[in-house]
């Protein structure tokens, strides 16, 4: 009978802790094979932008060369929508017969929680376990699971030790973006793959001029004419308030161009990228609100956007927000006024904003709400705090 090993994982990057593990499986589990399988990211989950499937996976194979019995594969980045392990586990079945024997390899701290996973029963009764801890770690705890699953379920749980299943990616992240050395926490063909293609750089020193060729380039394919040519009234006049008010106008430019990058977008895709990011279901078929925070998104995903003050600007320029930020309070404004806009008070509002930026977005949040109580619409609530907030300073 086939033994065969499944480590999961996001791997981004993989590290020495994982191929630790997988090695030490294999040797002290008794395992033909060993398959490293990276899962599915959703970029919004996560606060950052992960490394792309193909870049996780290049890695894993970089960093496994040597391992003959241990290999990377896709399964998952194949799949669409989440990846349970139940399901993948049923894949891998199939794919080797019945007669092959799998055990999925995981951390202590998750087989102490195998019950609560979905599909736990199908999970426990048909598939083996490898808990790889230090020792010493959650013993006790662990030694009682292990018992209960056994007794419970038949399930068998193999233990291994394994001293360095404890670094964390998180950590890798961090010191890849302040420059700092990864030397022996991940294979150094790896650390060669990351360096060459630029991943988990800190991006904060971006050109902001190719940030918005390209957003200039996304916004004439993607947008309606006359939504591109709103746009570029936002963005004359953002330059102008940011002068007006000494704010960075090459910034204010960058996200007046990006604002509206995802206004067209059909409802049903627009519903499906809320799921997708994991943004509040208050924004599926609401266009109106959705499409500034899944424009911030794709601004984060598809050009790697990742000052947060871009991103505020843009995620927030339909609502406002407590607390906005000079940049914020611009980009909202230059939206409201630019010299398209004809609703009543549009004139009141400009004259305004010549002198005070917090007493024209008072007016702009105060009209924005009567207007929308009148059609008996959604208002957020974001809407009212912005206003509030600013109210305080007056
Ligand atoms: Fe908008
Ligand atoms: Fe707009």
């Amino acid at each position: 009978m086939k033994r065969i090993g499944i480590l999961g994982g996001s791997f981004d990057p993989v590290h020495t802790g994982h191929v630790n593990l997988a090695k030490d499986a294999l040797v002290q589990a008794e395992l033909d094979q060993v398959l490293l399988i990276p899962a599915r990211l959703q970029p919004f989950k996560q606060n950052r932008t992960p490394a792309s499937g193909e870049d996780r996976m290049e890695m894993l194979r970089l960093a496994l060369e040597d391992e003959p019995a241990i290999a990377p594969d896709s399964y998952e980045l194949e799949q669409e929508g989440v990846s349970y392990t139940y399901l993948t586990l049923r894949a891998m079945q199939e794919r080797f017969g019945p007669d092959a024997k799998l055990y999925f390899i995981t951390g202590a701290d998750s087989v102490l929680m195998l019950e609560s996973w979905m599909n736990s029963e199908e999970l426990l009764t048909r598939y083996s376990y490898i808990a790889g801890s230090r020792p010493g770690y959650r013993d006790e705890e662990l030694e009682k699971c292990v018992e209960h699953l056994h007794e419970e379920y038949g399930t068998e749980i193999l233990r291994i030790h394994n001293q360095l299943f404890d670094i964390s990616a998180t950590e890798i992240r961090e010191k890849l973006a302040a420059g700092e050395s990864v030397d022996g926490l991940i294979p150094e063909k790896v650390a060669e793959y990351i360096r060459a293609h630029g991943l988990y750089r800190d991006r904060g020193d971006q050109p902001l001029q190719e940030l918005q060729s390209r957003g200039l380039a996304y916004i004439r394919e993607n947008l309606k004419h006359s939504r591109y040519e709103h746009t570029m009234r936002v963005r004359d006049e953002a330059i102008k308030l940011a002068r007006r008010f000494g704010a960075d106008a090459a910034k204010a430019e960058t996200a007046a161009i990006y604002h509206d990058m995802a206004k067209n977008l059909p409802q049903d895709k627009m519903d499906e990228l809320v799921r997708e990011f994991g943004l509040d279901e208050k924004y599926l078929g609401n266009p109106n609100l959705a499409h500034s925070k899944l424009s911030a998104c794709l601004m984060r995903r598809d050009f790697g956007i990742t000052d947060t003050d871009l991103l505020n600007a843009v995620a927030y320029h339909t609502t406002g927000r407590a607390g906005m930020s000079l940049l914020e309070k611009i980009v909202f404004l230059a939206d409201a006024i630019e010299p398209g806009r004809n609703y009543p008070s549009v004139h009141e509002i400009r004259e305004i904003a010549q002198t005070d930026l917090d007493l024209a977005c008072i007016r702009m949040l105060e009209r924005t709400i009567a207007y929308l109580s009148k059609k008996g619409a959604f208002i957020d609530s974001d809407t009212k705090e912005a206003l509030e907030d600013l109210m305080k300073d007056q």
